[in-house]
């Protein structure tokens, strides 16, 4: 079964209102390509805007962020139903920075993955390891634990339509891009999780992507890997960079 590549881009706390439609408008022509899904996470205020000036191409909108009720007194958050009535038809869950600086964890990630599950919303389940958990070799262990997680009371037809990033805390931001050979034991690693909570057709089924310091030049190799269905790519999502990440094929 031969999976769609699915390449977003996770704009993070970039862009204002006007600076996100003139970037939608510079990137529109250059992020064609049939063979994949493309979506732009971008910043809550800039989600309309920047639906508004897609209108009409191949870019999906997407959220970096959701809260896991569904109304009331939770000042700053953003519900599931402000993104449906918008238009959203993805979100980021569970990013490290959003662990590392807001306080998540993996049952708030399990929260919201459900709750966006209820509304129709597909989440990009974020997990990663550390450099020290790496160094330990306890990579493979802490993932599985926060997939398990992160999917408990999800059912397998849910899971089927879900998309993981696999992204290690310590290619984020940085420049270091994980190895071709490090990325696809995870992300094989991950499926196999996957196939042990669920079975077999759902393990096949499910998008697994690498995020971490993605760039044009490293994204052929890695999105070619059997187990790496695309990426969630940072800071090159920004430029027309990002145009030549989503050819990677071409
Ligand atoms: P960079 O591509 O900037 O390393 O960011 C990766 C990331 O965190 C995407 O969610």
């Amino acid at each position: 079964m031969s999976r769609k590549r699915i390449i977003a881009g996770n704009w993070k706390m970039n862009m204002t209102p006007s600076e996100a439609v003139a970037l939608v408008n510079e990137l529109k022509p250059l992020v064609v390509n049939e063979d994949v899904d493309v979506v732009f996470c971008v910043p809550a205020i800039d989600i309309i805007p920047a639906m508004e000036a897609a209108k009409g191409s191949n870019i999906c909108i997407g959220a970096e962020n959701m809260y896991y009720e569904e109304k009331g007194a939770y000042t700053g958050e953003i519900s599931p139903n402000m993104l449906v009535d918008a238009g959203v038809k993805y979100v980021i869950i569970g990013h490290s920075e959003r662990r590392e600086y807001f306080t998540e964890t993996d049952e708030t990630v399990n929260k919201k993955v459900l709750k966006a599950f209820e509304h129709g919303i597909t989440p990009i389940v974020c997990c990663g390891e550390t450099l020290t958990q790496r160094e330990q070799g306890i990579t493979i262990d802490w993932i599985h634990q926060q997939i398990k997680i992160a999917f408990l009371n999800v059912t397998a037809d849910q899971a089927k339509t879900a998309v993981i990033a696999y992204e290690p805390i310590w290619a984020i931001g940085t420049g270091k891009v994980a190895t071709t050979e490090q990325a696809e034991e995870v992300c094989a690693a991950i499926r196999v999780c996957i196939g042990e909570i669920y079975d077999e057709a759902t393990a096949e089924a499910i998008r697994i992507q690498y995020g971490g310091s993605v760039s044009a030049s490293s994204a052929p190799e890695l999105f070619t890997q059997p187990d790496i269905d695309g990426g969630l790519v940072g800071g090159a999502s920004l430029k027309p960079d990002f145009g030549k990440i989503v050819n990677y094929n071409k």
